[in-house]
């Protein structure tokens, strides 16, 4: 281990802090302390040299997007399980293996580098262990890939109820969405168009030397053909560009919020859709942003300062207007409703150890609490925007279905557009179609 490594003294005692042992953080946290990686991932990289940053990113989205497989495989490995008190060791165990199958590392330094991490560890005695279940793993490779490949949890590395659910609801294309969660997602970006035009921000990449495209189905989507960091783009701390998928861009467009309209972002965390929304149509009567979660909302308003978008902030339940509401109907309402998120595993493979199939019903019921309490804060002949990041019916389509069934005075408008596929009530865009996340959109109406 080289010197110019970090040491720390917390924690486990004195610890090198190089890629491996970071990533080994970032996935304990997430599987065996439930963190989310976009807590847990930024929390440690922080504590890293800036060189070694994005190895450490690179080995932690690694092995919880093939984590399935992964797991899979070190149940073959190991004579018993592991006890839960070395989920630890466990997690080093798949950021081993995940070197040796993914990365195009020299096997003996994927294990020994990785026999260092536990070394240096407070559990230095399971160094031979980790060492011979690597090792064991490269002599009998073909035959356990094989064999965790014939199940389909380890095929396609998701969760047995997350292909059940894709597979029911998806019948011909469960296979083209599993592969697509699995691959690395673009960066895009949305130019400020207060600041400037897409062209002109086009030419300030190149001029930077950052090649990129233009997003398809908006005028201020850019796509680049590889990541940046954000400090490193122009103009990004001035609000000229802010990084989001090329389908939640969709929103600020279908919303269609004019001069003079009182707006509502009810579920507005981290703030996305509603500085967009502003950047679209700065002279709106007012954009009023609810979120539920605190901290959450901390960062729409680091958001809204950086883009400089005028939003009135209030923490609250979206199900409950009667504590934040002064009475004044909105013209338009964005409902970003929690989901699933199984639209954007790709982004956040951590959905596939976190979430639970019994979490979807809890969703469920939420979402049509949220659409069932923000209807009476509609003008007659506004529109309400339902969106998700989900590709399961039951919160997109059947769930505005059934909205639709309890209210007289609520129909579907057709979406503009080329892009996704028209549902029963509404839109769907499936993971990696022309680039973007999956997402769902209806437009629904008033009177
Ligand atoms: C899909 S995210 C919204 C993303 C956001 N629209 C954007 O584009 O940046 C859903 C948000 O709803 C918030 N939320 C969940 N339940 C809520 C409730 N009852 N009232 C208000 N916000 C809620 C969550 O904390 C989360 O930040």
């Amino acid at each position: 281990m080289s010197d110019r490594n970090r040491r720390t003294g917390s924690g486990t005692g004195s610890r090198v802090l190089n890629a491996r042992t970071v990533a080994g953080d970032v996935l304990v946290d997430v599987c065996c302390r439930r963190r989310s990686l976009a807590a847990a991932l930024p929390f440690h990289l922080a504590r890293l040299r800036e060189d070694e940053r994005a190895l450490a990113q690179e080995l932690s989205y690694g092995v919880l997007r093939w984590y399935p497989r992964l797991q899979g495989i070190v149940e073959r490995l190991l004579k018993r399980p592991l006890k839960s008190r070395d989920c630890d060791i466990q997690c080093l165990l798949l950021l081993g293996l995940y070197q040796l199958i993914y990365m195009r590392i020299p096997p003996h330094a994927a294990v020994s580098e990785t026999v260092n991490v536990v070394k240096r560890s407070d559990k230095s005695w399971l160094q031979g262990m980790v060492n011979g279940v690597l090792r064991n793993f490269l002599r009998r490779q073909n035959a356990l890939l094989e064999a965790v490949d014939r199940h389909e949890a380890g095929r396609y590395a998701h969760p047995q109820w997350i292909i059940a659910r894709l597979k029911s609801a998806w019948p011909d294309e469960w296979r083209n969405i599993l592969h697509a969660n699995n691959q690395r997602p673009p960066m895009i970006l949305r130019v400020n168009g207060r600041r400037q035009t897409r062209t002109e921000y086009l030419a300030r990449l190149a001029g930077v030397g950052y090649s990129a495209r233009p997003f398809l189905h908006n005028s201020v989507g850019v796509i680049l053909d590889r990541p940046v960091d954000t400090a490193l783009l122009p103009g990004f701390a001035r609000g000229a560009v802010s990084v989001q998928d090329g389908a939640a861009q969709l929103a600020a467009e279908l919303l269609d919020a004019q001069a003079g309209h009182r707006v509502l972002d009810a579920c507005a965390a981290p703030g996305g859709k509603a500085c967009h929304i502003f950047e679209r149509q700065p002279a709106l009567g007012e954009l009023l942003a609810v979120e539920i979660d605190g901290e959450r909302l901390e960062r729409v308003r680091e958001n809204a300062r950086r883009t400089a978008a005028q939003l009135t902030l209030i923490q609250g339940d979206a199900a409950a207007p009667a504590a934040w509401w002064d009475g004044q109907p909105f013209d338009r309402i964005l409902l970003d409703a929690p989901c699933s998120a199984s639209g954007v595993i790709r982004r956040n493979p951590d959905i596939k150890i976190l979430r639970q199939c019994d979490d979807i019903g809890a969703l469920i019921r939420l979402q049509s609490s949220l659409l069932q309490a923000l209807w009476p804060l509609l003008k007659t002949g506004g529109m309400l925007l339902y969106a998700t990041c989900s590709v399961f019916p039951e919160e997109n389509a059947m769930q505005v279905d059934n909205f639709l069934a309890s209210q007289q005075d609520a129909r579907t408008v057709p979406l503009m557009g080329e892009w996704g596929r028209d549902m029963a009530a509404g839109r769907q865009i499936l993971p990696g179609e022309d680039e973007m996340d999956g997402f769902y959109y209806a437009c629904i109406r008033k009177g």
